[in-house]
């Protein structure tokens, strides 16, 4: 007889709680979560046992409501039937962790894959919100592959000072500038940047927090209509709640990672980043995703895919809104219900309610034109990436929407070419470097001036910062000019929207070629072929190899803790994702692995 179709699937908590075949440790598993305060009942009967993994805690003030949300999530999942465990997951905050918050994305990723792995879960709620909270959990839970459901804590309340909106992170680049003009003082500036925080919640601008958790949305990965909420509203408690509910059907409907991440849906998500004038922070952590769960997606994807789709969502640093004013405008859901009319979107591409991302969003709309424009009046007609590469790196990427003509203009070699820059280079290493320097005059940096950023990768830094969006020296400030281009290895704080050269790789600690260039020499940029090259002869750049080699290649900073060690040796470059190289070949172990060994 086989078996029917109805017959209640084995779940593999009960290799742990009710294995017949070895009753010893079927009961040493037993009493110790029954110490937790479980019943006998609850862990025998068969009932889903989910996993909160809890990304909250003070020192992740972004994500600290999870805390508050964990109490609705764990209602949902007793009202479906399921059994709740919350663990910890390694915190990552952005701002406050040094020397990167970069370096941590990885550790809590394995440390995540262990605990999923390891421990008798049958499926998973992952509380994401700040930067690297959100891949970090999609990597993990793309790597063990079991049931899986993000749940965003959603971005803070808008910030407002003197009756305009104050954006996180965006108002400290601009604040910045004001007080490098002498505009404001020190203690003015420390409360026009706090006047941007005023609630829980994660950044408020569409920086890299709200543009990972709306591509969570668009990859099919939590509820629809769920990234936008507000941290601090009353429907954000409430879809904690739909979201516990729905993990434990979803662990009955075996509805796996690999179910809902596949190639369609990644285009969706390089969409849809497009379409809100996503991070540059988004194609390292997507791509992490996708090689995770095995999915080719190769950079040239997000130039392919996204740089031709317009800008529908006026959100800072791009526009003007903030993360309050998406909510009411209708989110991810009104933003995909506008690409889907173009045809733009994979409608069939399954997600986490059981839906596909057609019949999810067929009938949303869009609230308020200010906020979320209809396609036909875009905020910018091509609003993606592209992808440049040349004799300095052999991949950066570049959101070329946020180019002024202002801009353009100072840098035009030849007014036929409106797509070819070019200028002399100023080259910092690292940004204590530049913090010491761009202010002397006798750099002599000028209007036309490209600012160089390197040793800021995954190697050098190590983790890779955010420090490759520098500003002008102060005396150009006061001159009024605030930004020239910026290229580096490094990343940029999606809540910043300059025109930078970023990612680019290998890196500098790598022995790139940015490891070889020199203040003064003149760098082309050609965003129409998609080059970038610093002019100078192929005998030159190999001496100057040579010497770089010679002298034991690029400099810098020794490990400090021994995972900067660890992740040194064996992480990948930006352009790829900047993953444990090595650590992909571990795919849907929850299914290719079988079940761990007993512990004793
Ligand atoms: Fe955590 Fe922006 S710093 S979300
Ligand atoms: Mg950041």
């Amino acid at each position: 007889m086989t078996q029917s179709d109805d017959a209640p699937r084995k779940l593999r908590s009960r290799a742990w709680f009710d294995n017949p075949e070895n009753v010893d440790m079927t009961a040493l598993y037993l009493e110790r979560y029954l110490n937790f305060g479980l019943s006998l009942e609850e862990l025998r009967s068969g009932r889903p046992i989910i996993g909160i993994a809890q990304t909250g805690s003070d020192l992740s003030p972004c994500n600290r409501h999870h805390l508050v949300l964990a109490e609705r999530v764990r209602e949902g999942v007793r009202e479906a039937g399921g059994v709740c465990i919350e663990f910890p997951v390694h915190p990552i905050q952005e701002t406050g962790k040094r020397p990167t918050a970069g370096l941590d994305r990885n550790l809590a990723y394995l440390g995540l894959v262990e605990v999923l792995y390891g421990y008798p879960l049958d499926g998973v709620v992952l509380t994401t919100g700040c930067d690297k909270t959100t891949p970090a959990a999609l990597m993990a839970a793309a790597t063990v592959n079991i049931p899986a459901i993000a749940l965003s804590v959603g971005p803070m309340l808008n910030g407002w000072h003197k009756g305009e909106r104050t954006g996180s992170g965006t108002i400290v680049w601009k604040a910045r500038e004001l007080l490098a003009a002498g505009k404001i003082n020190d203690e003015e500036f420390i409360r026009l940047v706090a006047s941007s925080a005023p609630s829980t919640g994660y950044c408020n601008t569409m920086g890299t927090a709200t543009t990972m958790n709306s591509l969570t949305e668009a990859l099919g990965m939590s509820l629809p209509g769920s990234a936008a909420i507000p941290a601090p509203y009353r429907d954000r408690q409430e879809v904690a709640y739909h979201t516990g509910k729905r993990i434990v059907d979803m662990v009955h409907e075996d509805l796996k990672p690999s179910d809902i991440l596949t190639k369609e849906a990644f285009h969706n998500a390089i969409r849809v980043n497009s379409a809100i004038g996503g991070s540059t922070n988004a194609p390292i952590h997507i791509t992490a995703i996708a090689r995770h769960i095995g999915v080719d997606l190769p950079l040239e994807d997000w130039e392919k895919e996204g740089h031709d789709i317009p800008l529908l969502v006026n959100l800072q640093p791009a526009g003007e809104y903030l993360g309050e004013d998406y909510y009411h405008a209708g989110g991810v859901p009104a933003v995909v219900n506008q690409l889907m009319r173009h045809g733009l979107i994979h409608e069939d591409a399954m997600t986490a309610n059981g839906r596909t991302m057609g019949d999810n969003c067929r009938d949303a709309t869009i609230e308020d034109e200010n906020v979320i424009r209809p396609f036909d009046k875009p905020l910018v007609e091509q609003a993606g990436f592209i992808v440049l590469k040349g004799n300095l790196f052999a991949a950066a990427i570049m959101k070329t929407s946020v180019i002024s003509k202002a801009f353009r203009e100072r840098y035009l070699s030849d007014p036929d070419q409106p797509d070819v820059f070019e200028g002399p280079a100023m080259v910092f290493d690292g940004p204590e470097d530049y913090h010491a320097r761009i202010d002397d005059p006798s750099l002599g940096i000028t209007p036309k001036t490209l600012l160089f950023m390197r040793g800021a990768g995954p190697i050098g830094y190590p983790g890779s910062a955010e420090v490759v969006n520098m500003r002008a020296p102060s005396y150009l400030i006061t001159e009024g000019l605030g930004s020239l281009p910026c290229i580096g290895d490094g990343r940029q704080s999606g809540t910043s929207g300059s025109p930078s050269i970023l990612n680019a790789s290998p890196e500098a600690a790598a022995n790139g070629g940015l490891a070889l260039l020199k203040s003064g020499d003149t760098v082309r940029i050609d965003l129409r072929n998609g080059t970038v090259d610093v002019l100078i002869d192929d005998a030159e750049l190999e001496s100057r190899r040579k010497t770089l080699m010679e002298a034991g290649g690029y400099q810098y900073p020794e490990s400090q803790t021994p995972w900067q060690e660890i992740q040194r040796g064996v992480v990948g470059q930006l352009d790829t994702g900047a993953i444990l190289e090595g650590s992909e070949k571990y795919q849907r172990i929850a299914q290719t692995k079988g079940i761990p060994r007993d512990s004793h």
